[in-house]
């Protein structure tokens, strides 16, 4: 076989270890499923004592199917004959007479767990990597493979359908408390463990009776709260998948075979096509970070303020040892209150919410930077303060550290004259809220060094974000592309269209936020200044300078489009939508992200797409502004 390796020993227990050929990690392809079922028959001939499945990567179990194969579905036929290759190879190991168990270290995703899911026993491995989860929803597809039957069997429906509505993952010791492994334990014991676990004869834990019933005479109603819950976050005709896991799972006790209509909506969507592009896509992003060997342990960040605070947060969240420098203490309190808020709500344990709070050091000297391997600079938008930070900083850094601006506007050919060596100057732009936004624009100014530019995405890996590289003009992709979409939604407003409706055009059409409430959230002021700039000298729209003028800057200070309160805007009813308006809104968009294009700001149009997505949060389901025109035509 080329993907798996048998083992018998003397004892008659068997090892099954996954090491896929030619690949990083393991991933169910046609040909590793076929050789599974051909383990599978050898078994039933010579059944042996006990099955142990394990992973010979050091990346992980299994990443899940594999993705390239789901592009090559064009047929109805070939969706349904994917479904039930699984499906029947998963229930044929769910049914052998032997005891079964996986071993899971690292990560174990969509097929990959329901392979797990359909062994006896499932033993996970206690450390930082290993994750297990059902992320096919945001592929635009469903877990087919008997994830559906089996997950909410494990930990009962309510948790199962979260995991699988929003593909979120879980480590190995909630996976333990959720009685979704048998067993967690640490490295150097777990084929110890195993041997133990899959011999004990032990029966698994029984769902609790509840759990039972609601994985059974009450799926209805678990169903509808399902569904609505869902509503909230998606709507059906651009993300039908969620919908159809809960028919399965609630109708068709989790066989999609039973349902082959909705396998064959489901995969030949635009959505499920669109949602693998995006994962593609993705993956590019990712690779940016590999051409460097770059590593940074050590970050110094100048600036306290909204983003330079939440920057620091974010390095320390990710592991690395980070000094915050701002003109005093006062000024960084507030940030460091909002890193003890967000260590606690993402690391949900006390001692690691220390852990990275330690590693969050006030610097208010800036003693940190001759020691940084990244110095970030996030003060005032000004060139003159920036330019007199860079000339005391650049003499303090160690030769081979990354010198970056977070700046938005202003051109780092400038703010890099004063440096002995002015090709280290690296833009490495970040979007509010830092937690939240997934990309970061990494900024080459003419004649830098590719070397540091490379270095900074492999930096911007590390702390897991998604690098773009852009070359430096004005609003570089990102703000370049949403500044003529926010002064169309204003002009709209100008003619006479309510806020509400522009909204809603937009939110109906896929955007996370309607125009108009993004232009109060990032507030009035700054899309004023950014219109200026960005606008090529247009007059700004009418409803603007007029709230501008009254100080109605937006969430801010409380009145911008709408009224502010507890965070939420208040929205009167958005009436009917013209029809064609959406169109209307998202053309400016999408032809300055082809103009930005062919100007060569980003290298090429799927790179803007990325972009333009995990920048601004535009429709996914899309595929990307770029692609949807296309579409179009
Ligand atoms: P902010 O005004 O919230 O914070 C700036 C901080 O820098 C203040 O705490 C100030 O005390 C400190 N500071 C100023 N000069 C300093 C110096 N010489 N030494 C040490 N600390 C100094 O500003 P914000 O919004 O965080 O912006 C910072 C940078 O990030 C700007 O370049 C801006 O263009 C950029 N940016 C802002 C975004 C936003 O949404 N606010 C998004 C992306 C980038």
């Amino acid at each position: 076989m080329k993907h798996w390796q048998l083992q018998r020993e003397d004892s008659g227990l068997v090892w099954a270890t996954l090491d896929k050929q030619d690949a990083a990690a393991n991933a169910l392809s046609a040909e590793v499923l076929g050789e599974f079922k051909e383990i599978l028959d050898q078994l039933d001939v010579y059944p042996p004592k006990a099955l142990i499945i394990r992973s010979g990567k050091a990346a992980g179990f299994i990443a899940g199917a594999d993705i390239e194969e789901f592009t090559q579905l064009d047929t109805a036929d070939k969706g349904r004959a994917l479904v039930e290759r699984g499906w029947t190879l998963f229930n044929r190991l769910a049914a052998v007479n032997y005891p079964t168990l996986a071993i899971i270290r690292g990560h174990c995703l969509g097929g990959g767990l329901e392979l797990a899911l359909a062994c006896r026993y499932l033993l996970a491995v206690d450390e930082p990597g290993t994750k297990m989860g059902l992320p096919e929803v945001m592929l635009g597809i469903f877990p087919g493979w008997g994830g559906m039957l089996r997950l909410p069997q494990r930990v009962g429906p309510a948790v199962a359908l979260d995991m699988m509505l929003t593909g979120k993952t879980i480590d190995a010791k909630r996976a333990k408390r959720l009685g979704l492994a048998d067993e967690a334990v640490p490295p150097r014991v777990m084929e110890q463990a195993a041997r133990q676990l899959v011999l004990s004869g032990q029966a698994r834990r029984k769902l609790p009776l509840l759990q039972r019933l609601l994985n059974g005479p009450f799926k209805a109603v678990v169903a509808s709260g399902a569904r609505k819950q869902v509503a909230r976050k998606a709507r059906p005709e651009h993300y039908p998948a969620p919908y159809a896991i809960i028919d399965i799972w609630a109708k068709h006790n989790g066989n999609a075979l039973a349902a082959p209509e909705l396998i064959d909506g489901i995969i030949n969507s635009s959505t499920a096509r669109n949602l693998v592009r995006v994962f593609f896509l993705q993956e590019r992003l990712k690779a940016f970070g590999k051409e460097s060997s770059f590593k940074a342990e050590r970050v110094h960040v100048i600036g306290a303020g909204v983003m330079g605070g939440d920057i620091a947060a974010w390095c320390a969240l990710r592991g690395m040892t980070v000094t915050l420098q701002d003109q005093s203490l006062e000024r960084m309190s507030p940030a460091l209150q909002r890193a003890g808020k967000l260590f606690d709500h993402r690391l949900r344990d006390p001692l690691l919410a220390r852990a990275a709070f330690d590693r969050l050091i006030p610097d208010v000297n800036g003693d940190g930077v001759a020691h940084a391997d990244v110095v970030i600079e996030a003060i005032f938008e000004d060139v003159a303060a920036k330019q007199a930070l860079f000339k005391a900083l650049e003499p303090r850094m160690k030769p081979g550290a990354i010198l970056a601006t977070n700046t938005s506007s202003l051109k780092l050919e400038d703010l890099r004259t004063v440096l002995q060596k002015p090709e280290r100057l690296v833009g490495i732009h970040f979007f509010n809220p830092v937690a939240m936004m997934p990309l970061v624009e990494v900024v080459e100014a003419k004649g830098a060094d590719p070397a540091v530019v490379q270095a900074a995405c492999a930096f911007v890996r590390q702390i897991d974000k998604l690098p773009l590289p852009v070359k430096s003009e004005p609003g570089f992709l990102v703000n370049a592309v949403l500044a003529p979409y926010m002064l169309g939604a204003m002009a709209a407003v100008d003619a006479g269209i309510s806020p509400e409706t522009i909204d809603e055009a937009m939110l109906a059409f896929g955007m996370p936020m309607g125009p108009i409430e993004l232009i109060d959230t990032v507030g009035l002021d700054i899309a004023l200044a950014a219109g200026k700039q960005l606008a090529s000298g247009a007059e700004p729209p009418r409803c603007l300078l007029e709230r501008v003028k009254q100080g109605q800057l937006g969430k801010k200070t409380g009145q911008g489009f709408y009224t502010w309160a507890d965070g939420k805007p208040g929205k009167a009813g958005a009436g009917a939508v013209p029809s064609g308006l959406a169109l209307q809104l998202v053309t400016p968009l999408i032809n300055r992200v082809e103009q930005l294009v062919a100007a060569g700001v980003v290298a090429d149009a799927d790179l803007a797409d990325a972009g333009v997505i995990f920048g601004t949060g535009f429709a996914p389901f899309t595929g990307g502004p770029i692609h949807f025109r296309n579409k179009q035509h």
